[in-house]
């Protein structure tokens, strides 16, 4: 093998230019030829390469975003889209293709590569962390410290107008964001689309924590949550308890950007040289993961979407920690 691919895929997470990066240089050590790929599968599709170099991966292991640019194809989901990119593939002269994408983009990989045969191997990247085969994908400690870093700042204010916040956090399908960050920021309630919404417990809360004077109370919603959002929650609340100062903040896209922390950074780097590590031993259509601190390598058709497990002990921390 001498000539390999590289591209991001997927709505963006801090750390994609940290594990690019990695593969990059890991690919230039031992002696492989890098092609970058923009815009995702859809720059697959349109022959969008570019080769790199050491040095087209200079001081960006600090960057949020990504340097490839990234999109959620539509087009790579047909048949007739794949087509086109095999086809770009094969003109280009790569043998092997290094995916950094969430469970979507890896899908898509499963697809082509039932019917190509040109290797994939995925790399895990999502702010909700909902991918099995890694304990952590990246991107998912940055975007867990960046909600709790602003539901801190809003914790400030709430205590200084003895305000009910209602925080609404990413994770359309995912609460693994709000039940960290929740924990970390002590709030008093976290509702996440795992569980049930009940509403009469959150009420109790309000009743109990406001008859003791606390002087500011916070909720962690996840965006998917099916009791419909911060907004539908703080409307309820407001019904039901009229005399309460209430506001909702709407974090959204902050998360998704902005420097990748140390354990981003350095999980991209891990993944990105054992990815380059797992081509040269010969593995094909393969996800990348660390877990337990040991690189793991699943079979792309073996990758699913990992729910997030609440435990009792789980609900039960929250119960306890917010009295
Ligand atoms: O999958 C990552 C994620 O940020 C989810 O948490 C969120 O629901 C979704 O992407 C938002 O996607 P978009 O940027 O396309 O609106």
């Amino acid at each position: 093998m001498s000539k390999i691919a590289i591209l991001t895929s997927g709505g963006d997470a801090p750390g994609l230019n940290a594990c690019i990066r990695a593969v990059v240089r890991a690919a230039i050590f031992h002696g492989l030829k890098i092609i970058g790929i923009h815009r995702g599968y859809d720059g697959i599709i349109e022959g969008d390469f570019f080769e790199m170099d050491a040095a087209s991966v200079s001081n960006i292991i600090q960057r949020g975003g990504t340097i490839l640019k990234s999109s959620r194809s539509e087009r790579f989901k047909t048949p007739e889209g794949r087509e086109t990119a095999f086809q770009q593939l094969k003109k280009a002269g790569v043998e092997a293709v290094i995916v950094i994408g969430g469970d979507g983009s890896l899908v898509g990989a499963k697809y082509f590569t039932a019917t190509y045969p040109i290797p994939w191997i995925g790399i895990p990247k999502t702010i909700d962390n909902d991918i099995s085969g890694t304990d952590y994908a990246i991107g998912f400690d940055t975007a867990s410290n960046t909600a709790m870093n602003a539901i801190d700042n809003i914790r400030d204010t709430a205590e200084s107008h003895n305000r009910i916040y209602f925080v609404e956090v990413m994770g359309r399908n995912s609460g693994s964001i709000a039940y960290k960050t929740g924990i970390s920021v002590g709030a008093e309630a976290i509702y996440i689309p795992e569980t049930n919404t009940d509403l009469q417990h959150l009420f109790k809360i309000f009743e109990s924590g406001w008859s003791r004077k606390k002087s500011s109370l916070i909720v962690v919603v996840a965006e998917g949550d099916e009791a419909g959002g911060a907004f539908a929650i703080s409307k309820k609340v407001k019904e039901k308890f009229p005399q309460y100062d209430t506001a909702v903040c709407i974090l959204g896209h902050v998360q998704r950007g902005g420097s990748p922390t140390c354990a981003d950074r350095v999980l991209a780097s891990r993944l990105g040289v054992a990815t380059i590590d797992a081509l040269l031993s010969g593995q094909k259509n393969i996800m990348v993961g660390e877990v337990k601190e040991e690189i793991l390598y699943t079979p792309l058709e073996n990758v699913l979407k990992r729910q997030l497990k609440i435990t009792p002990a789980m609900t039960e921390l929250i119960d306890i920690l917010s009295i």
